[in-house]
């Protein structure tokens, strides 16, 4: 992906699921590095918010390399991962199912899991509707959200020093340890992420109640969660 540009639709995915192919094999290593493996905490804190009984299914979409369903199965979950990215799912590593599929298309019965979670992918579909659309459809009533993704904090001196290194240190990592043009796109598309108030009532316009979002790590992440009307 050309680092300038912003693609919609079919374009945009063609160019992320590219993108995610060709960063698979050191996104790991990448992840834990730029966020000083804050990321570790943030996933199992969303986990631990579900608040679901073990044993309990938990879709979790977009999950690339499994850190989601590793979390999930340590808290006696039963996950079932799901990503178009062949690559990020060759280069997973846990024991949960994985299955090749676009999350704006799930390949899963309506109202047949407990749960769902989405780690830092809300950014990369091409319709946030149609996602959230899906994720009401496969749950069953009462089934909970914890969706992650990035955040600019509101406090004017860590915003500064976040944008300087979300813009100009997380580019240089990535493109010391994997693609330059990848990590070029990275802060960029958080553009695609509409304003939080935008993402609460289009939970709500498909069925989720007590939607909320917290602020994680001065405001660089941000967890929704929410559980589907009974
Ligand atoms: C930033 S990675 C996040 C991976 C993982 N959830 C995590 O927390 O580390 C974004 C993932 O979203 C996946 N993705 C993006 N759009 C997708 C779609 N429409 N369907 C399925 N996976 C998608 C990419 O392939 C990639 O693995």
């Amino acid at each position: 992906m050309h680092s300038d540009e912003l693609p919609q639709g079919e374009e945009k995915s063609v160019a992320v699921e590219h993108m995610f192919d060709q960063i698979a094999p050191r996104y790991d290593l990448v992840n834990r590095l730029m966020t000083f493996r804050m990321d570790v905490g943030w996933r199992r804190r969303t986990v631990k918010s579900l608040e679901l009984p073990s044993g309990s299914m938990v879709l979790d979409l977009a999950c690339g390399t499994g850190d989601f369903c590793n979390d999930l199965l340590r808290y006696g979950l039963d996950p079932v991962g799901l990503d178009f990215s062949a690559g990020m799912l060759n280069a997973a590593n846990t024991d949960a199912p994985l299955i090749r599929a676009d999350a704006l298309c799930l390949p899963i019965p309506s109202n047949s899991v407990d749960g769902v979670t989405c780690g830092f992918a809300l950014r990369n579909f091409t319709n946030l509707d149609e996602f959230f659309a899906e994720i009401s459809r496969v749950l069953k009533p009462g089934g909970r959200i914890g969706l992650l993704d990035v955040a600019e904090p509101s406090n004017p001196l860590l915003r500064v020093g976040h944008s300087f290194y979300f813009g100009k240190v997380v580019p240089k990592i990535g493109a010391l340890l994997s693609d330059r043009n990848a990590y070029r796109y990275l802060p960029k598309s958080v553009q695609y992420l509409p304003e939080s108030h935008e993402l609460l009532a289009g939970l709500q316009a498909v069925g989720f109640t007590d939607v909320n979002r917290t602020l994680l790590s001065g405001g660089i992440t941000q967890l929704f969660l929410g559980s589907l009307r009974k």
